[in-house]
């Protein structure tokens, strides 16, 4: 089991309860069923008692279900997913440090191809360029996908499109919003950004061992921290009701499993124009590119299919941009 993971056991705990929903199960049942002490059972109850799950009852006249939040169960979640091999194993933690961090060990230590880790809370979220992630406890969705593909580095861009195209697809099918992708994979609604993407790659001498896709959606946020609400939303914020973050993350592996086989059958070009569809950022758009020296203004004129951005500057140069940040021109 990996450090600090929920790990099958519990797992099992919660399928156990869910299973006896309404009924009171004894503490030494459940602890003979599944193989561990009744103290490790209480500390468990304990622990989901944090997270909003609501159990009746003690060690000495057994535990009863009351209510199931949503918690991003692997067994609840892997129940769903049919013969996805993203998501066929799945880490959960109540609290991680960062699931990047976490699945860039485990790819290290060999997991495999599709391998999730998933948390309900992360006490150094890391974003892209250096920044933190804000990761509230249970209101977001943070998660990390290691994929083996059979690419070089290079292609690391097009995974990282790929990542933002199956994330766009997932939170428009389940919300309704309108969801945006700013380049190369922040995704934005009413121009805010709900979910950013920080992807993290374990290669050496030309080879990629392992791609981790590191994923953070804010879902059910009531409010964002002041110093982010400027740029930054959450799903709930913007339709004013919450969602499942268990149906939204099964939607999230179940599009990454379409669209990276996309990219292994059609090759990059076809996840350039899904992306170039799904972002108003593709073509015409005015932009302020912000590079570590400068800043400067230009305008969009599409992706490549290696997944860089075109842009056209006012003197009529053109530069493809491969790596950086961009925001609009209002
Ligand atoms: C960005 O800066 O836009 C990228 C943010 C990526 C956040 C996610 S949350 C899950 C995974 N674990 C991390 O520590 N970061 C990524």
């Amino acid at each position: 089991m990996a450090a600090g993971s929920t790990g099958r056991k519990i797992d099992k705990m919660i399928h156990l309860l869910v299973k006896n929903a309404m009924v009171v199960v004894p503490g030494p049942k459940i602890a003979s069923e599944i193989g561990v002490t009744r103290s490790a059972v209480w500390s468990w109850v304990r622990e989901l008692r944090e997270v909003g799950v609501e159990i009746k009852g003690h060690h000495a006249t057994g535990y009863q279900l009351l209510k199931m939040p949503d918690v991003l169960v692997p067994s609840l979640i892997q129940a769903e997913l049919g013969e996805n091999e993203i998501g066929h194993s799945i880490i959960h933690h109540f609290r991680a440090v960062s699931t990047n961090t976490a699945a860039l060990n485990l790819a290290q230590q060999g997991a495999e191809h599709g391998t999730v880790v998933v948390a309900e809370e992360q006490t150094a979220g890391r974003g892209r360029l250096g920044r933190t992630w804000y990761s509230e406890k249970s209101s977001g969705i943070y998660g990390s996908v290691i994929l083996r593909p059979p690419f070089s580095p290079t292609a690391a861009p097009i995974l990282t499109l790929m990542a933002g195209v199956a994330t766009q697809h997932a939170l428009s099918s389940v919300t309704g919003l309108g969801v945006d992708i700013r380049w190369p994979n922040d995704l934005l609604v009413n121009g805010k950004k709900v979910c950013g993407i920080l992807t993290e790659m374990n290669a050496e001498l030309g080879r990629l061992h392992a791609v981790v896709l590191g994923i953070g959606i804010n879902v059910n946020h009531s409010e964002m921290p002041a110093e982010l609400k400027p740029f930054a939303t959450s799903l709930r914020i913007e339709s004013q009701r919450t969602w499942s973050r268990v149906q939204i993350f099964i939607a999230l592996l179940k599009e990454l499993e379409r669209f990276y086989h996309l990219l292994l059958e059609k090759g990059s070009a076809a996840i350039a124009e899904h992306w170039a569809a799904a972002s108003t950022y593709a073509n015409g758009k005015r932009i302020r590119i912000m590079t570590a020296e400068a800043e400067s203004i230009a305008t969009t004129a599409g992706v490549d299919p290696s997944g860089a951005l075109r842009v056209r500057y006012d003197d009529g140069h053109e530069e493809t941009l491969v790596a950086g940040e961009v925001g609009e021109v209002k």
